[in-house]
């Protein structure tokens, strides 16, 4: 891209945007969350057999994400880990699985160093791209052989008005990079990994109608603008109750009918509905009864037929499980810490739960 066609699409980006905004209510505030980190039940864990035996792909929960591996040093410079990161790929081929790279850019769980200048002040635009170019070509050399699919950009659409997340919604990369840097994340990545998919992964967009419309707009303007983004991630962070399947196969073909490939990247099903999370008010904890257990077993089942179903249509490729035993699970500590919850397929000891069993059946 000559200069002229870069200011050219940066105003084209910026108008784009003025409308998005124009156009869309805001919805009520969502709370703001942290991330505890879950408590490590002692001894060996029977998470790692059975990622090992049961599973074709695997994902690290927060092993390759920028502020696991991008650090700076006492010199100033910066410096890469990759100590975990070579572990997960090392497991990976040792069980002939495939490996996914969760993620490059994230307004969450990003190094604070990079945002700023050695005395604090914010970083300029260009310090910035160089930063993040210079992230994404180092992780691309390393690993661009043993990786299926980058999620290139997570969570970028905001819960607020569905356009953009920007600076008042926590996103230092918009902030500074303003709203093109998802495209250039996405022509970088395709330069880094040339033979993986990639992903813009998002949560909620089967669950809130407007933000998966507000992703399908993103979408079709990257698109027109030659972005290679192939793929949607549905992270599906999804409960008994809701949504219903209906809506979970309508996201899926929705994107589908842009010529782009769905994934889901991190599904668990938990026991709690909280339908008034936006007003703050979460349910109790709950005893996970035999009859609960089939309701969640259930959904698995009606959710997977639907997945089959969009996999033999071609459009769905892959399916992540965000864990394996429920002790293990993030939502043990999520939305409400130490609300313990029981959304995955095997329970505390790797015993197979009534959901696993359906979907073997
Ligand atoms: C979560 C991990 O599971 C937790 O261990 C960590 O404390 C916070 O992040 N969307 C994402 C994932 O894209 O990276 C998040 O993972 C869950 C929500």
């Amino acid at each position: 891209m000559n200069k002229d066609e870069q200011k050219a699409l940066e105003q084209k980006m910026k108008a784009r945007y003025a409308e998005f905004k124009k156009n869309f209510k805001p919805t009520p505030e969502m709370p703001e969350f942290n991330f505890p980190e879950p408590q490590l039940p002692e001894g060996p864990l029977p998470d790692t057999e059975l990622a090992a035996t049961q599973f074709n792909l695997v994902v690290a929960e927060n092993e390759c994400k920028m502020g696991s591996i991008y650090h700076k040093g006492a010199d100033g410079k910066p410096f890469f880990d990759f100590t975990a990161a070579d572990r997960l790929r090392d497991f990976a081929k040792k069980n002939g699985q495939d490996m996914r790279w969760h993620t490059l850019v994230w307004h969450n769980q990003s190094p604070d160093w990079i945002f700023k200048n050695d005395d604090g002040s914010k970083v300029s635009r260009e310090e910035l791209e160089t930063r993040l170019k210079n992230y994404i070509f180092t992780v691309g050399e390393r690993y661009r052989d043993d990786i299926c699919s980058v999620d290139v950009v997570n969570e970028c659409i905001s819960d607020k008005n569905f356009v953009l997340r920007d600076g008042a919604d926590r996103s230092q990369w918009f902030d500074i990079l303003g709203p093109d840097y998802v495209d250039k994340a996405f022509f970088w990545a395709k330069e880094a990994f040339p033979k993986s998919s990639l992903v813009i992964n998002d949560y909620n967009l089967e669950m809130v109608p407007g933000k998966r419309e507000g992703m399908y707009k993103l979408l079709k303007g990257m698109l027109e603008r030659g972005v290679p983004v192939d793929t949607v991630g549905l992270q599906m962070h999804i409960n008994v109750e809701y949504p219903p399947v209906s809506e979970i196969e309508k996201t899926i073909e929705l994107y589908g009918s842009l010529g782009l490939k769905v994934i889901v990247t991190e599904m668990e099903i938990s026991m709690y509905a909280d339908r008034e999370q936006d007003k703050g008010i979460f349910e109790e904890r709950k005893e996970y009864t035999p009859e609960l257990l089939e309701k969640q077993a259930a959904r698995y089942e009606e959710i997977f037929e639907c997945f089959k179903k969009e996999a033999k249509a071609g459009i769905l490729k892959d399916v992540v499980l965000w864990g394996i035993t429920d002790p293990m699970s993030w939502k043990n500590n999520f939305p409400v810490p130490g609300r313990t919850d029981a959304p995955l397929l095997f329970d505390g000891e790797g015993k197979p739960k009534p959901a696993f069993d359906r979907l073997c059946k």
